[in-house]
C-alpha cells in the first residue's frame, strides 16, 4: 500500500445494543475516540454517528491470523506493512436512535455487530439492528462477541450458541463470530482476520460523477474569529461514487429553505470545494470510500449543528431532484422487532394507512411523512422536510409504536 492510497476506501459499521463496546472496539482498533460530542459525553452515549479511521496492518514473516495488527511496531521489534485503511461508522445503540443507525446504514459497505457475552442473546438493539442490516441489504458481517474477559468459558460458550441461534435464517446467518475483548485488546487480529476476508472494499467506477451523502456538517470558526480568519462551512459525509478534487463546483441538495414573501421553497446550495479531508489529512482528491470531510466557500452559518446533514452533494447538475413527497412500494416486516418486554403496543404489524405520520429514513436524511394515500403495498407520503433521491432509493419506514418509533420496513421510491 502506497502512501496515496492511505485513504480510507471502505466504511464499516459497528452496531450493537447500547453498551456491548463498540465504541470502546473502535477505539481498540484506531486508537481515537468516536465519543467526541460533548453532549454525548454528558450523556455517555453515542448520540450522533462517531467516526474513526483504522489501518490494519500485517507483521512480516508471521503466519495468518497472528500477523495481524494495528500497531506500526511488530511484538520482534520490525515494523509492519500497512494493508487497508478502513472507516469506523459508530453507530450508536440507544433504543431511540434508531433512525440515526438506520442513516448510517446507507453509507456502510459492511457491518460488525458487537454482541455481549455477559447478557442474553438477542437484547432489543442487537435484534432491530441486524433487522435494519438485512433490510438496507448490508450482507458482509462479522459478529464480534464482545466482554468475553468478564465471562466464565461456558458462559462463553454459551453465549456464542445463543448467537449462531439468533443469526440463523438471517443476512448474518454465514458471519464469523469472533470472541474478542475490546477492552482487553484481545483477538483483534481474529478480528482483523475475519474483516479483511468478510468485508471486502467494493468495485467502485471513478468515472461516475460524484455523489456523496451527508451525515454531519460544521461550523469549524471559533468564537469571535476575524472576518479575514473565517473558514467557509465544512460538510462531512461519505462519497458512495466518483471522484471530488479541490475547486470542483459542489451543488448540495435540497440546500437551503427560503421564505419569500410568506412563501418558503427549497433552493439548491452551489459553491466549490475548497479543501478535502481523509484520513485524517489534506488531500487533492478524494475517491469514493471512507469518510470525507470537505471545506466549502458556503457561510458558515449554513452549515453549523449538523443543518446539511442528510443532504446530497455532487457535480452541479447531475444530482438527483429534490421532493416534497413521493410514492414508494412498500414491504412490512412482519412483527415489530427490538420490543423491551415492558413495552405496550402491538407486535403485529398493520397495513400503513391514509393520514398516519410515518417516519422515513433515505439516505442519509431522515424525514416525517404523513401517508396521503395507502393502497396494497403502495403508499404516496408528503414529507415535513423534503429529500433529495432518485429513483429506486431503498427507504426505511418507520412507525410510532408505544412511545416510539418502529421500523416496520423498507419502501422503494417510484
Ligand atoms: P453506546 O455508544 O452507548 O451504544 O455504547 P457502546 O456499545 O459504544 O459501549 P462502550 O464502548 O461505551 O462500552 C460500554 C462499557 O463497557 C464501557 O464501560 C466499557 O469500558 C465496557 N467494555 C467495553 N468492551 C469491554 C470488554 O471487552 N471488556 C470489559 N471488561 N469491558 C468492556
Amino acid at each position: 500500500m502506497t502512501e496515496a492510497n492511505t485513504q480510507p476506501e471502505v466504511n464499516i459499521g459497528l452496531v450493537g445494543h447500547v453498551d456491548h463496546g463498540k465504541t470502546t472496539l473502535v477505539q481498540a482498533l484506531s486508537g481515537s475516540w468516536t465519543d467526541q460530542h460533548s453532549e454525548e459525553m454528558k450523556r455517555g452515549i453515542s448520540i450522533r454517528l462517531g467516526y474513526a479511521d483504522a489501518t490494519f496492518r500485517r507483521c512480516p514473516g508471521v503466519d495468518e491470523p497472528e500477523c495481524y495488527t494495528v500497531d506500526e511496531e511488530c511484538e520482534d521489534g520490525s515494523e509492519s506493512e500497512p494493508i487497508r485503511t478502513v472507516s469506523f461508522v459508530d453507530a450508536p445503540g440507544h433504543e431511540t436512535l434508531m433512525a440515526t443507525m438506520l442513516s448510517g446504514a446507507s453509507i456502510m459497505d459492511g457491518a460488525v455487530l458487537v454482541v455481549s457475552a455477559t447478557e442474553d442473546v438477542p437484547q432489543a438493539q442487537t435484534e432491530e439492528h441486524l433487522m435494519a442490516l438485512d433490510l438496507i441489504g448490508i450482507e458482509n458481517i462479522v459478529i464480534a462477541q464482545n466482554k468475553v474477559d468478564l465471562v466464565s468459558r461456558d458462559r462463553a460458550v454459551d453465549n456464542y450458541e445463543q448467537i449462531q441461534e439468533f443469526v440463523e435464517g438471517t443476512v448474518a446467518e454465514d458471519a464469523p463470530i469472533v470472541p474478542v475483548s475490546a477492552q482487553q485488546e484481545v483477538n483483534l487480529d481474529l478480528l482483523i482476520d475475519a474483516v479483511e476476508s468478510e468485508i471486502p472494499t467494493p468495485d467502485r467506477d471513478p468515472g461516475e460523477s460524484a455523489r456523496m451523502y451527508a451525515a454531519r456538517s460544521f461550523d469549524i470558526n471559533r468564537p469571535g474569529a476575524t472576518a479575514e480568519d473565517l473558514k467557509g462551512g465544512v460538510v462531512g459525509g461519505s462519497l458512495v461514487s466518483g471522484e471530488l478534487s479541490v475547486g470542483d463546483g459542489l451543488e448540495i441538495r435540497p440546500g437551503r429553505e427560503v421564505d419569500e414573501e410568506g412563501q418558503t421553497e427549497w433552493r439548491p446550495l452551489e459553491t466549490t470545494v475548497r479543501s478535502l479531508q481523509a484520513g485524517n489529512r489534506d488531500v487533492d482528491t478524494a475517491h469514493p470510500g471512507g469518510l470525507l470531510g470537505v471545506g466549502t466557500g458556503l457561510d458558515p452559518s449554513l452549515t453549523k449543528g449538523d443543518a446539511l446533514a442528510g443532504q446530497v452533494a455532487g457535480e452541479p447538475g447531475t444530482l438527483p431532484p429534490t421532493r416534497e413527497e413521493f410514492e414508494m412500494t412498500v414491504d412490512l416486516l412482519e412483527r415489530v422487532v427490538g420490543k423491551e418486554d415492558d413495552e405496550s403496543g402491538e407486535s403485529d404489524i398493520e397495513e400503513i394507512s391514509t393520514g398516519e405520520p410515518l417516519m422515513l429514513t433515505v439516505g442519509t436524511a431522515t424525514t416525517v411523512g404523513a401517508v396521503t394515500s395507502a393502497r396494497d403495498g403502495e403508499c404516496e407520503v408528503s414529507l415535513k422536510r423534503p429529500v433529495c433521491a432518485e429513483e429506486g432509493a431503498q427507504i426505511a419506514i418507520n412507525r410510532r409504536v408505544g412511545a416510539r418509533w418502529r421500523l416496520i420496513g423498507v419502501g422503494t421510491l417510484t
